[in-house]
């Protein structure tokens, strides 16, 4: 599992919840055992609940714009996705946490898969089909669920985060998941147990 080469480790938080979260904890944990693995890799932190912009017309109409026809303004429009675009593109490995919010994603999270996914920068039309731009890479899937079990008809956020990753490329997700964490007091004793199958604690350590 461990990567060589890691230059750019990129963590995106999107719960709502601060020092009471269970997915930042579980991040923060993620990111301890990575950077102590590529001790030499850069880490940029993307909280989503800081604030991200949300599409509207403008937007719409100057990613409909070929690239080399776009005005200032419309590239000023763009200049926040552009640059979300481009953290992703430029991490080696991700750490995505997200908490389940009424059964998907938190909103935050949406607006950035709505800022990532760019037709001609992140993805493409092709005779097969749409096909992800984006080399494939490791993304650590950090989640947690009041009371959803992960992968039952009722999460609608688990599956969409996966296949919005391969939409783009990235098939090498790696899930940890803290389930049910209203009424399972092990929830995240299992998530970290998950953790160590990608991240084994044993490597770190040596470290
Ligand atoms: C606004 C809101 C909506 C939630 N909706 C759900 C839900 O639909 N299903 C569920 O299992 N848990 C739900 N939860 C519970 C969270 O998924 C759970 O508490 C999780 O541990 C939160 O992660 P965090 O501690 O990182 O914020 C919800 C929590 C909040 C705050």
């Amino acid at each position: 599992m461990t990567e060589t080469n890691v230059k750019k480790i990129l963590k995106i938080d999107s719960s709502a919840s601060k020092a009471s979260s269970i997915t930042r904890k579980l991040g923060d944990e993620a990111i301890q055992r990575l950077t102590r693995e590529h001790p030499g890799a850069e880490l940029i932190e993307r909280d989503l609940s800081k604030g991200i912009k949300l599409l509207d017309e403008s937007w719409v109409q100057a990613n409909l714009t070929n690239p080399v026809e776009r005005n200032q303004e419309q590239q000023q429009v763009l200049a926040h996705s552009d640059q979300l675009v481009e953290e992703i593109k430029s991490a080696d490995v991700i750490v995505i946490t997200a908490p389940v919010y009424n059964f998907s994603i938190p909103a935050s999270l949406k607006a950035w898969v709505d800022m990532i996914c760019r037709a001609g920068l992140t993805f493409g039309y092709t005779e097969k089909g749409p096909q992800g731009f984006l080399n494939d890479r490791p993304v650590y899937l950090i989640m947690a669920s009041g009371g959803v079990p992960f992968g039952s008809p009722v999460d609608f956020a688990s599956g969409y985060l996966r296949h919005i990753l391969g939409f783009i490329g990235i098939q090498d997700v790696r899930t940890v998941f803290a389930e049910a964490t209203n009424n399972n007091a092990e929830s995240e004793k299992d998530a970290l147990n998950m953790m160590d199958k990608w991240l084994p604690y044993e490597v770190t350590a040596v470290a």
